[in-house]
């Protein structure tokens, strides 16, 4: 990466907002292997930290998937779930993030035991905890693992039933080749009717076409990723006129072998093509990223400077779920920092 060690900086402390990463996969290795001593010889997740990074070589979507699976193993108590919630936070603080939207999938954690009201008792615990200690606040999107039938049944039930203060959202993540998003139409229409925003990844290793269902079916207002609907351009003027945003990481789609590589990624084009933008970070530790550097890394593909980087975080804000007044708060901080960081002289 070539960008200034200034712009790094400036990068490093200007207030964020984080709208797509998943709580499984932004756990530290730290964590990761302090989760698997707990459970050493139950587990084939490695308990040395160094290890970890290591175990997050992935071969493909596919392979990422499973490895994803066994860190999901890890979470057997409510304290297990709590400490790496509450960790999340303090990493994501800790990157000057101010707002996130967390993807977590609760599924696999009542498949594991947790009933659902426990569920939500330990996540918003930790939620309220994180926004005390770091002052970051944290909203849940509940995050259906791709998996039509009882998984998708279970995620809906616990989001309408449960309904924790903190959820804003329904997402749809998992497996991706050949789901069609139209089998959890029901599913976001129910969601939608009961006042929760629609955000399911769609497009990011299968084509247009699954956008194009994400957006007719589910009526989803961001998507995760979408980068496939670079291949249609009529797709491309509809997500610009109808301002429907693509959660970007680029560093993921790199890893996960979704794009051959960074200097190939459809993000220049998909700016180019008027489609709105967010940047994140998706699972940074499992990508070996955070969400600073993959700032850093739309830095470079679009060569921006400070101006564009505080666009890209004022954007991330417009496209947020938080409130008028919390969004207001939060561009305004994004401007005194700019105000009183920017090296270009004024004027
Ligand atoms: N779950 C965690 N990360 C994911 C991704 N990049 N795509 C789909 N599901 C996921
Ligand atoms: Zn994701």
């Amino acid at each position: 990466m070539v960008i200034s060690p200034e712009l790094t900086r400036f990068i490093a402390g200007l207030p964020k907002a984080e709208l797509h990463v998943h709580h499984i996969g932004a756990a530290s290795p730290r964590i990761v292997a302090e989760l698997a001593a707990r459970y050493e010889g139950a587990t084939a997740v490695p308990a040395d930290p160094a290890l970890v990074e290591a175990f997050y070589d992935f071969r493909d979507f596919a392979h990422f998937l499973r490895v994803y699976a066994q860190v999901v193993d890890l979470l057997r108590t409510p304290e297990d779930l709590w400490t790496l919630i509450h960790g999340v936070g303090g990493d994501l603080a800790a990157q000057r993030v101010r707002y996130a939207e967390l993807t977590i999938t609760p599924q696999p954690h009542l498949t594991r035991g947790f009933a659902p009201e426990e569920f939500c008792e330990v996540i918003e615990d930790a939620r309220r905890r994180v926004e005390a200690d770091y002052g970051t606040i944290l909203r849940w999107c509940f995050d259906i693992p791709g998996v039509p039938g009882p998984p998708a049944d279970q995620t809906l039930s616990i989001a309408l039933d449960q309904r924790p203060d903190g959820l804003v959202s329904l997402g749809l993540g998992g497996p991706e080749a050949g789901v069609s998003r139209s089998h959890f139409a029901p599913h976001f229409a129910a969601a939608r009717a009961a006042g929760l925003h629609c955000v399911p990844h769609s497009g990011e290793v299968t084509d247009a076409g699954y956008v194009w269902q994400a957006i007719r079916d589910l009526g989803a207002e961001r998507i995760g990723h979408g980068i496939r609907s670079v291949e249609d351009p009529a797709l491309l003027e509809h997500l610009a006129e109808h301002r429907i945003t693509l959660e970007i990481c680029p560093t993921s789609n790199v890893c996960t072998r979704a794009v051959p590589s960074l200097a190939e990624h459809p993000l220049p084009a998909l700016v180019e093509a008027g489609v709105p933008i967010t940047v994140n970070s998706d699972d940074p530790p499992m990508f070996g990223t955070d969400l600073n550097r993959e700032y850093a890394v739309a830095a470079e593909l679009l060569s921006l400077g400070e101006k564009g980087v505080a666009d890209l975080a004022r954007a991330a804000v417009e496209a947020s779920f938080l409130g008028a007044e919390g969004k207001s708060a939060l561009l305004a901080e994004i401007d005194a920092y700019v105000a009183q960081n920017s090296s270009a002289p004024p004027g």
